[in-house]
């Protein structure tokens, strides 16, 4: 504890020292959410992040999150330092993605438009006419479909498929997934929610379709916890990353909040739903770039320019 409290000591210094804030995600550690409200920054989905990140006049910005989410950082503020505290923490759509066979397939339906979700490497962005995230996904989509556009959508299937049934889009959908909402169940979830049936379900759009299916609401990180406190439930069934949590009990301490069931864990599921590289970042790794002068996010700039357009086109359409 002691060693803790000196470490969040000597993270604050740094923070001020190298005119730098943390944008986080609500994935990550509680303890680093805390640290980063407390400190100027922000804890927020992927679209906030984006914007936060870009909008702040910090000079420096400790993403507290995974690679797609300081290179998107990065490619909008490309005048601003972007540390992350672990460069090893990835994300499966991103890695299920490759760039090169992402360019190839987008070459063989040149009569598609090009949304690709915000969960991928500059380089597939960089091909995309438009980045959302799971916050503004289906307004987009539904948009486009509505100019009689066609689709290729990357990389979630699940994402995809959600966004096509709500919108009716001619869809082209790649086939990654998320290693974390993959393995929600949902015959596990309607059972657990048959012995509370007074719960609300929320569910994140990277699950599986029949998982979706029994959700009370679908939506961003953002999205889910803003349905917690509209709702007038006091019992809440989550089906995304676990770290989710702490915020939403933070916020609604009278209410109850429950991880969804995942693969053959049941309700007594207790260390599943967890990203593995989400759960990189630490205090230790937040001191160690701030104490640095090497790890900054860098990118190729004509690369970096390319992958703008796209995310410029969609934080326009949010505005
Ligand atoms: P959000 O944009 O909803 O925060 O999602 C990001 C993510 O990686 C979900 O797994
Ligand atoms: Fe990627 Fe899934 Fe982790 Fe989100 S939870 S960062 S989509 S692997």
């Amino acid at each position: 504890r002691h060693e803790r409290d000196t470490s969040l000591q000597r993270i604050r210094a740094l923070l001020q020292k190298r005119d730098a804030v943390i944008v986080a995600h609500y994935y990550v550690d509680g303890e680093l959410q805390e640290l980063a409200r407390e400190t100027g920054g922000c804890v927020g989905d992927s679209l906030e992040m984006a914007r936060f990140g870009a909008e702040h006049p910090a000079s420096t910005l400790v993403v507290a999150g995974v690679r797609f989410m300081g290179e998107t950082a990065k490619i909008l503020s490309p005048e601003k330092t972007i540390l992350m505290p672990d460069d090893e923490a990835t994300c499966s759509l991103d890695l299920g993605c490759p760039a090169d066979t992402f360019s190839q397939f987008c070459d063989q339906h040149p009569e598609r438009t090009v949304v690709v979700y915000a969960n991928t490497s500059a380089a597939v962005k960089a091909r995309a006419d438009w980045v959302v995230t799971s916050s503004v996904g289906k307004e987009i989509v539904a948009h486009l479909h509505a100019r009689g556009e066609k689709i290729l959508w990357a990389p979630d299937r699940h994402l995809g498929a959600y966004i096509q049934q709500q919108t009716g889009a001619d869809m082209l959908l790649w086939q990654g997934s998320c290693v974390v909402h993959d393995e929600f169940k949902a015959d596990e979830l309607a059972l657990l929610a048959h012995e509370h049936p007074e719960a609300a379900i929320l569910v994140h759009p990277e699950s599986p379709a029949p998982v979706a299916a029994l959700a009370h609401v679908v939506g961003s990180t953002t999205q889910l916890i803003a349905a917690a406190g509209r709702l007038e439930n006091e019992t809440f069934i989550v089906a995304t990353d676990q770290g989710i949590l702490h915020d939403m009990r933070k916020r609604y301490p009278r209410k109850r909040f429950m991880p969804a069931p995942t693969a053959g864990q049941g309700a007594t599921c207790k260390s599943c739903a967890m990203c593995p590289w989400m759960a990189m970042n630490s205090l230790g790794g937040i001191e160690r770039v701030l104490t640095s002068e090497v790890g900054a996010i860098e990118l190729d700039a004509a690369l970096a320019l390319a992958a703008r357009t796209p995310i410029e086109r969609m934080l326009r359409f949010a505005a």
